[in-house]
């Protein structure tokens, strides 16, 4: 089988492509021959060594894979039997023709559900799901800042806001802000030709947002835009990500400059600011498992549909890094075999 390996950071063109044996399903896995594969921000990250959950290299990454079970290890079951489509929560090795996973991370696929669009479910859905409703306490009429709101996690959140009957806020460059309002956003901001907060205080009258959801790193002013008893949710850092090439100087420039939020402010301000990674709740597959379980159901009743912007072949892996890193994506960016 293909894989795609990180073998040292670097512009997209480091990825390489290998050819090496399927993986042997252990004890409780089972088999995947993969025909979508996720592509995530996170996996830019590794690539330019900004990413410190990263496996050592060389390595695989890819959270998330969509396909077909080929074989059982000893003592696998779960309902799974070879033939089944299915999707899996990887976590890492997901860059690749087949991949063995604990069925503990694996879920049949709906009736009519792509193989392209269930790999685009886990980590966006999952990501927004523990960012809105468990954190964000989204409910209807609330006000939502959504940063990146055109990406994969952006996609998302917008359509669990429009279940909660919540507004949202998104910023985007500007080619996409026409389909952002397809999709539901009222208001859309270019972050990079328009001050976010001063847009936010505009189009809220000055009273400000009840939920910030921010992966860009901009958190000083995202907690600026929270209205009193607003929560703002950092969850990533993309603005470290200055261009195709790792820049350590200015990654670090953007590490320093970053705020400290003191208990005393936050009382007297009435704010929240809320941490999340997916990645560190992984030992809890449980608890992501009943998660999934419930997406599926919101897909199978039409609740959510991903949004897949672009597909490239697993092998092109590097052509769809470069597409994320240029900003040209509208939604989940996903790689086929
Ligand atoms: N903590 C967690 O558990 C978790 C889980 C999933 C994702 N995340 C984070 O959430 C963010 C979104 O993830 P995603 O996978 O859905 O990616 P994505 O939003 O599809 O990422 C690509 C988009 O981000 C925007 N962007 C903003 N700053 C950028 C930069 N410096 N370089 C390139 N693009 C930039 C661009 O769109 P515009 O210019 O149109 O805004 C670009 O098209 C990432 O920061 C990711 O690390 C965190």
């Amino acid at each position: 089988m293909r894989s795609v390996w990180i073998t040292r950071t670097g512009p997209p063109e480091v990825l390489e492509v290998r050819d090496g044996p399927d993986p042997v399903p252990g004890p409780g896995q089972v088999l995947v021959r993969v025909r979508a594969t996720g592509v995530n921000f996170a996996d830019v990250m590794a690539r330019l060594g900004f990413y410190p959950d990263a496996p050592p290299r060389p390595c695989v990454v890819g959270y998330e894979v969509a396909g077909t079970i080929e074989q059982l290890g000893p003592g696998a079951d779960g309902g799974l039997a070879p033939g089944r489509r299915v999707v899996a929560l990887t976590r890492f090795g997901g860059y690749a023709e087949a991949v063995a996973v604990p069925t503990a991370q694996v879920f049949p696929l709906r009736e009519g559900m792509g193989f392209e669009d269930a790999a685009a479910i886990p980590v966006n859905y999952l990501t927004t799901v523990l960012m809105l409703r468990h954190f964000g306490n989204v409910k209807r009429g609330d006000r939502v800042l959504v940063h990146a709101a055109a990406g994969g996690v952006g996609m998302a959140a917008l359509q669990l806001c429009r279940i909660a009957g919540a507004e949202v806020i998104g910023t985007a460059s500007a080619g996409k802000h026409a389909q952002l309002r397809e999709a539901g956003v009222a208001h859309a901001i270019d972050y990079r030709t328009q001050d976010f907060e001063a847009e936010v205080r505009r189009i809220t009258g000055g009273r400000g947002v009840d939920i910030v959801l921010d992966a860009t790193g901009a958190f000083a002013k995202s907690y600026r835009c929270l209205a009193p008893l607003g929560r703002l949710v950092c969850f990533g850092m993309s603005g470290a990500a200055t261009g195709v090439k790792p820049s350590r100087l200015a990654a670090a420039k953007r590490l320093i400059t970053l705020p400290w939020f003191h208990p005393i402010r936050l009382m007297n301000d009435n704010k929240a600011v809320i941490g999340v990674n997916l990645g560190h709740l992984w030992d809890g597959i449980e608890f992501l498992r009943d998660e999934m379980l419930g997406l599926l159901e919101d897909w199978a009743a039409g609740r959510i549909r991903p949004v897949v912007g672009k597909t490239f072949p697993l092998t092109e892996a590097a052509a769809a890094h470069r597409y994320i890193q240029e900003r040209q994506n509208i939604g989940k960016v996903v790689l086929t075999c």
